[in-house]
């Protein structure tokens, strides 16, 4: 999964170095995996893309024929999917949500509202009455339930489960769900539950945690003689920078889910991943332009860095890489440098020693001028990075 695909390879050796650092995006690929992802699912499961992994309109258009909807965290997030792909479900979700971003929710018909606090519940329920006055918002509440610390062991990133500011607490559960059965919330209608736990989990973990999810769910919905029609057991499946072939399981997910949808014939279940959906679609080009010494240790310094490409410095990895020699030949009156040890650590043209995109990489003759091609940059990469730090320029982007 991480050597680049021929056309990014192409198109990376083909690139001017001024037109570099550039984000290559395959589509195809983008569009086969998730076919691929959508292929293993039953058909009672519903595919949302969590945008913030990625919201380039091109990826969102390219997905669009392979999920039913996609999951929004802010008013940005909203406005730019909505321009995007017009006409699309939409889920609003998110801690945190102004007034004005739930009026322009409600303006635009958004079909779902994950609600995150009691709190915003009484906002979103007097909005509507303004906003909406003859519609009933469809909501699903959000919370934060108390798995077992096994089911989340192993998690990258955990949202639920222990004290975060995410979601409803489980104690405060039958107190909410009563407000919609005593009659306090009639601009309001009840879906269903979501619950988005933990980033990172492997398959057999994530149906653990969607199984835990539907059955506190149906819970629930028996104690106040109610039926939730949704439960969103949300995104998180795991992508391994570390391994990049070791691909999130999803057919014994899928078969799982099935087992899951055939015990409850009456539930739509619904997934919202980002990052397995569009990590492995896209690459972070660019070239050597120096290579050097330091303490015994062999550095190539590279166009841009991780204002471009945070990725590997917000999750304390490697990015996986592979090297393309260039097929010019060397431009310029003095010396090339090049690289006299096996190992070279990549690093960018930043002022801070946290400037690392991968460290000692096998790329023995490295030399300055060879393309570097960093892999699995589809997915919380440019669109989590600190672009304007140095005043370097931007990289180009090409949706190939
Ligand atoms: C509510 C919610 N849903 C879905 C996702 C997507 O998670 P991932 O990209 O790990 O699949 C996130 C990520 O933070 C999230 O907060």
């Amino acid at each position: 999964m991480t050597a680049p695909t021929p056309v990014v390879r192409e198109h990376a050796l083909g690139l001017a170095p001024q037109e570099l650092p550039a984000y290559l995006y395959d589509l195809s690929a983008l569009a086969a995996h998730a076919a691929a992802v959508r292929a293993a699912l039953p058909p009672q499961v519903e595919l949302y893309y969590a945008a913030k992994a990625n919201p380039e309109p091109e990826i969102l258009t390219a997905l669009g024929p392979h999920v039913d909807g996609y999951e929004v965290s802010s008013g940005g997030e909203l406005a730019h999917v909505a321009k995007a792909v017009t006409g699309r479900p939409l889920a609003f979700g998110g801690p945190g949500k102004t007034p004005d971003e739930i009026t322009a929710a409600l303006e635009l018909g958004v079909e779902r509202f994950h609600v995150e606090s009691a709190y915003e519940l009484g906002m979103l329920a007097a909005l509507a009455a303004r906003v909406v006055p003859h519609a009933r918002v469809g909501v699903l509440l959000r919370f934060n339930l108390d798995l077992n610390a096994a089911s989340l062991a192993g998690s990258s990133l955990a949202m639920g489960g222990r004290p975060t500011p995410f979601g409803i607490d489980p104690g405060e559960a039958d107190s909410v769900v009563a407000r919609f059965t005593d009659g306090s919330l009639p601009q309001l209608r009840l879906l269903g539950v979501h619950a988005h736990l933990a980033s990172g989990l492997d398959a057999p973990r994530q149906l653990a945690v969607a199984e835990s999810i539907v059955t506190w769910s149906q819970a629930l919905a028996r104690r106040h003689g109610i039926r939730l029609a949704e439960v969103n057991v949300g995104g998180g499946m795991s992508v391994d920078y570390a391994r990049p072939g070791a691909l999130f399981d999803w057919a014994a997910y899928g078969d799982g889910l099935a087992g899951l949808c055939a015990a409850h014939p009456e539930l739509t279940l619904r997934i919202e991943p980002g990052r397995s959906l569009t990590a492995y679609c896209g690459w972070y080009a660019t070239e050597v332009l120096d290579v050097k010494q330091s303490h015994g240790e062999e550095f190539a310094v590279v166009r841009g860095g991780t204002h471009h490409l945070r990725t590997p410095a917000a999750k304390g990895h490697d990015q996986p890489c592979t090297v393309l020699p260039t097929r010019e030949p060397w431009p310029h009156p003095w010396p090339r440098s090049e690289a006299l040890q096996d190992r070279v650590t990549f690093a960018g043209q930043l002022c801070t020693p946290k400037d690392v995109l991968s460290r000692q990489v096998p790329v023995a003759g490295l030399r300055a001028g060879d393309r570097v091609v960093f892999a699995m940059a589809g997915a919380y990469a440019w669109n989590i990075s600190h672009h304007d730090f140095l005043m370097h320029p931007g990289p180009g982007f090409h949706f190939l």
